[in-house]
């Protein structure tokens, strides 16, 4: 994960802490993300998450320890740093009564844009989020899904190359999961460094690049990346014809055969697709039917499972 030091991170967390009264939301929080890299912050209701990603956004004054955007300290330059980022919170605060685009160009207007130039912005970002067709509706007509993607197009007003995003899988149908997923990812193609949470761990698991987890106000470290990376090497097979137990214990020479077969089911390691590929072939050259190989479950799923249990 960040065993890259030399390289400049886009955004960066460390030890950083936070109370409100005797509430001690952040504890020790430390993270950083790369430009062109999707990073996940996962952890239950109530962990600090928001709280984190407020402090990382500048909006918010860390008690203790160090922020850095874009190498910018938000404490020392908060005008600075608050252009290189663009926030989206878990609620899209709009004002109802304002159209998509006048949404979006107000905001622009804030950063300074000429009106022309806002409304410009404005268009070429609802075309982004696939909401060019309800530009002129009140932002209150929008179902959830909308309003989160016209949420991503706010935070993306002052083409910012940092965003944070809280939670902005919640509560989505799948189909807008899967739109939002793509723009996401697409953020990150474009070089931008983005910090996603969620508590639904499965909501993010195809959206990322890296995760970091996070429970009761500290974020988990190495530990954490290890059993992500383990969990994303654990395959299910599922044969409908041979002897599974036998071929996998002749392949396990060549294979890591985690778990013994159960019938004409079994679970195995594969590092990735290319590995799979080439047990299945020794599967099917030894006589038997394969019917599925796939990863098991939501890998980010199983690792935080993991740790959960470890923690207690
Ligand atoms: N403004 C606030 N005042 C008092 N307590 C707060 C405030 N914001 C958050 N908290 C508390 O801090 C903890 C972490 O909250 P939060 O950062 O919102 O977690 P998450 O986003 O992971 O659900 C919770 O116990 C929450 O009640
Ligand atoms: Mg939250």
């Amino acid at each position: 994960m960040s065993d890259v030091t030399t390289m400049a991170a886009a955004l960066e967390a460390a030890s950083v802490r936070r109370a409100f009264g005797s509430v001690q939301a952040v504890v020790n929080a430390s993270l950083s993300v790369q430009p062109g890299s999707v990073t996940a912050l996962i952890g239950p209701n109530g962990c600090g998450k928001t709280t984190l990603m407020l402090m990382l956004a500048g909006l918010l004054r860390p008690d203790g320890g160090e922020v850095r955007v874009g190498g910018i300290s938000p404490g020392a330059s908060p005008k600075a740093a608050r252009t290189a980022v663009g926030w989206m919170p878990d609620v899209l605060g709009t004002w109802e009564s304002l159209t998509c685009r006048e949404t979006l160009a107000t905001f622009a207007r804030a950063y300074g844009l000429t009106p022309a130039d806002a409304d410009a912005r404005a268009f070429s970002l609802l075309e982004r989020v696939h909401l060019a067709d309800l530009a002129e509706q009140p932002a209150r007509v929008l179902s959830r899904g909308q309003k989160q993607r016209l949420s991503l197009a706010r935070a993306l007003v002052n083409d910012p190359p940092v965003l944070i995003l809280d939670e902005p899988a919640s509560g989505l149908d799948p189909r807008s999961r899967v739109e939002l997923r793509d723009l996401v990812r697409q953020l990150g193609v474009e070089g931008k460094a983005v910090l996603v949470s969620s508590h639904v761990l499965a909501e993010l698991d195809e959206m990322v690049d890296d995760a970091v987890f996070m429970s009761k106000g500290v974020t988990l470290g190495e530990a954490a990346d290890a059993e992500v990376a383990r969990a994303r090497t654990r395959w299910r097979l599922v044969a409908v014809e041979g002897d599974l137990a036998g071929a996998l214990a002749r392949a396990s020479r060549d294979f890591t055969v985690e778990q013994v077969p159960l019938g004409s089911a079994a679970v195995v390691s594969v590092a990735d697709d290319a590995d799979a590929a080439a047990l299945v072939a020794v599967l099917v050259g030894d006589g038997i039917k394969v019917a599925r190989i796939a990863p098991v479950g939501s890998a980010l799923e199983q690792a935080y499972l993991t740790m959960e249990t470890e923690r207690r």
